[in-house]
């Protein structure tokens, strides 16, 4: 078991297999950023195997690819095989902008990734354009309807919600039902300059409006994240609202990151980090990742300021994924 100072016990990896992103959503990458990461620090797929092998023999269960986008690393149906091969490791989910997924869908499931989370912050191409900068809805679409029709259920849809799209939401809620997918509404979090000018919307009132107009009472959805869900009586239809800001869940964390170039991030909206490309490439033994990977665990903060010291993290959101 890996467990940290504050008892959590950390069991659920997300593992960013690159820092480059077809879209730029305004609030994770400015249009015209040039600071991606080198391909020569990227994480070889027999590099990322060891070390989530070892993190697997330790108690790792759950492994998320994200990105960046991740249907942009290429191959990534073949490290989601050789991920989902791994002893201990249950389940392969993915975070996606859904642009590829009407060509890869099938592949991926194949591969053994049992669950999506599509980003989808409007259905207006307009609010589409302005927000995630590239005219992608029509893809988006396509996306889902692939993923549907390669047998992935319960397909969640994650929307950030800011002052640009918080009156879409309940469009967004009658398309979800309509769809039969899971909606997620995520609160805007300070990553960098560029999400700071976003605009901050709590979930709160949006959460107390919701279950008035739609009749919907608490549920447990399972997923073992730290969404919060409301849902219709039949169950037909679930919302989670993901509040970092309004209502943190930082006491039950359970994950740590690993970005492209191998640093393994303790929290999201902190600095607190140990560096594994180095230690991959400078001949570390099993044992010495094993003690690493336990060192790290002990850097784990106890949560994260966003609502104290917003301007405190200067990285993106595509650093160190989401
Ligand atoms: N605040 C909240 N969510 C964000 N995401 C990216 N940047 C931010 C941010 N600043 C979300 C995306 C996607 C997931 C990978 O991370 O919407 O669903
Ligand atoms: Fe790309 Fe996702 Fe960031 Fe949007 S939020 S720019 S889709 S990595």
């Amino acid at each position: 078991m890996l467990t940290d100072h504050f008892g959590r016990s950390i069991e659920y990896l997300r593992l960013s297999v690159t820092d480059r992103c077809d879209l730029r959503c305004a609030y994770c990458i400015p249009e015209g950023f040039k600071g991606f990461e080198e391909p020569a620090h990227w994480l070889g797929f027999d590099e990322i195997e060891r070390l989530l092998g070892l993190f697997a023999r330790l108690g790792l269960k759950r492994i998320r690819l994200t990105g960046g986008e991740p249907l942009l690393r290429r191959d990534i149906t073949g490290l989601a095989r050789r991920l989902a091969a791994l002893p201990g490791i249950e389940d392969i989910s993915l975070s996606t902008n859904a642009t590829q997924l009407g060509r890869m869908a099938a592949d991926l499931k194949a591969a053994g990734v049992s669950r999506l989370n599509v980003s989808l912050d409007s259905l207006d191409p307009a609010t589409i354009a302005r927000i995630n900068g590239r005219p992608v809805l029509a893809d988006v679409l396509a996306g889902l309807a692939a993923a549907s029709a390669a047998g992935f259920a319960p397909i969640k849809l994650n929307m950030v919600v800011m002052e640009d799209n918080a009156r879409e939401v309940d469009a967004m809620v009658d398309f979800c039902l309509e769809q039969g997918y899971v909606l997620r509404l995520i609160e805007l979090m300070p990553m960098g300059d560029t999400a700071r000018r976003m605009g901050y919307v709590d979930l709160q009132p949006i959460k107390r409006r919701l279950q008035r107009r739609f009749g919907l009472v608490d549920t447990l959805f399972p997923g073992g994240g730290p969404a919060r869900y409301l849902g219709t009586a039949d169950g037909r239809f679930s919302v989670g609202f993901i509040t970092p800001l309004s209502q943190h869940f930082c006491a039950t964390c359970n994950r740590v990151r690993l970005t492209v170039d191998g640093q393994l991030h303790l929290c999201l909206g902190q600095d607190a980090r140990m560096d594994f490309r180095s230690l991959l490439r400078s001949g570390a033994t099993d044992d010495d990742l094993v003690a690493a990977i336990q060192q790290a665990m002990a850097l784990k903060p106890e949560r994260h300021e966003f609502s104290e010291q917003p301007e405190k993290l200067l990285r993106f959101m595509s650093m160190t994924g989401g």
